[in-house]
């Protein structure tokens, strides 16, 4: 059977399911959905208290789709071996709520990953966040070996602090930021393999392999072709 377009981007074949929880990769189809799920609401903060460190949802609704499209399709083209961003859809119950990510610089030598996330207003608060991360995380660790969770937060965030405490970070240090020109605390957090809290649910990966070989996990030399 035709994989589509994951034969030539895998993450777009990855999906990862946990209880009522289902990651995958953020195809096409996946785009404008997850726009309207934009539009409707990331959070309620005016934006110099935005707790997204580059708020890309104040802008007017036209703009919002075509920077999220561009978003997309760029992480497509700019993903190699050496320098990811696996981002996956996130859908809770069958309905799409928001978006998890990993950023990995040099991973098959560091094993670290950086992760980032968000859910649509009316899915806050019910556990998702902390469900999401875990999944992320435990498939992370499992499948990819990462040795090293990372996540950043302002200090003032304190839905996205609790979460990386729940799954079991440590708070490594602050460090100062920027916001809407003001200076802002950011809270570091890192998480070992061994701190993980794993979620009530296992896991269940389909599309793994092919994304082992994209990322030259398997021993080959992965995807490190450059754009013509
Ligand atoms: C951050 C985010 C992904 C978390 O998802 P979520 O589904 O709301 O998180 P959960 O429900 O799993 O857990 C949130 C925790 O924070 C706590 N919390 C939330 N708001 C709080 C507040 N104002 N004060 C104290 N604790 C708070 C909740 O009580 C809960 O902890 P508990 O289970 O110990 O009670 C989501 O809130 C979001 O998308 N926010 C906007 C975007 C964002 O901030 N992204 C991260 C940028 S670093």
């Amino acid at each position: 059977m035709s994989q589509g377009l994951a034969e030539v981007f895998p993450p777009l074949g990855l999906r990862i399911t946990c209880g009522p929880l289902v990651l995958r990769g953020i195809t096409d189809e996946l785009i404008m959905p997850l726009v309207e799920v934009a539009r409707r609401g990331v959070h309620n903060q005016p934006p110099e208290l935005t707790p997204l460190a580059n708020d890309w949802t104040t802008v007017p609704a036209p703009m919002l789709a075509i920077n999220y499209a561009k978003w997309a399709w760029n992480n497509r083209l700019m993903f190699s071996a050496d320098s990811w961003i696996l981002a996956l859809a996130v859908e809770y119950d069958g309905e799409l709520v928001g978006v998890q990510e990993g950023k990995g610089e040099k991973f098959r030598a560091n094993r670290s990953i950086s992760t980032g996330s968000w859910l649509g207003r009316a899915a806050h608060g019910r556990g998702i966040g902390t469900l999401m991360r875990q999944a992320y995380c435990t498939f992370a660790i499992d499948h990819l070996g990462a040795q090293e969770m990372l996540s950043e937060a302002f200090v003032d965030n304190p839905a996205s602090t609790r979460v990386s405490e729940k799954v079991g970070y440590r708070r490594t240090g602050s460090r100062p930021a920027q916001r809407a020109g003001a200076e802002v605390g950011e809270a570091m957090y890192r998480l070992v393999p061994d701190d993980l809290v794993r979620p009530p649910y296992p896991l269940e990966v389909e599309g793994l392999e092919p994304l082992l070989r994209f990322l030259g996990l398997d021993g080959s030399t992965g995807n490190t072709a450059e754009v013509a």
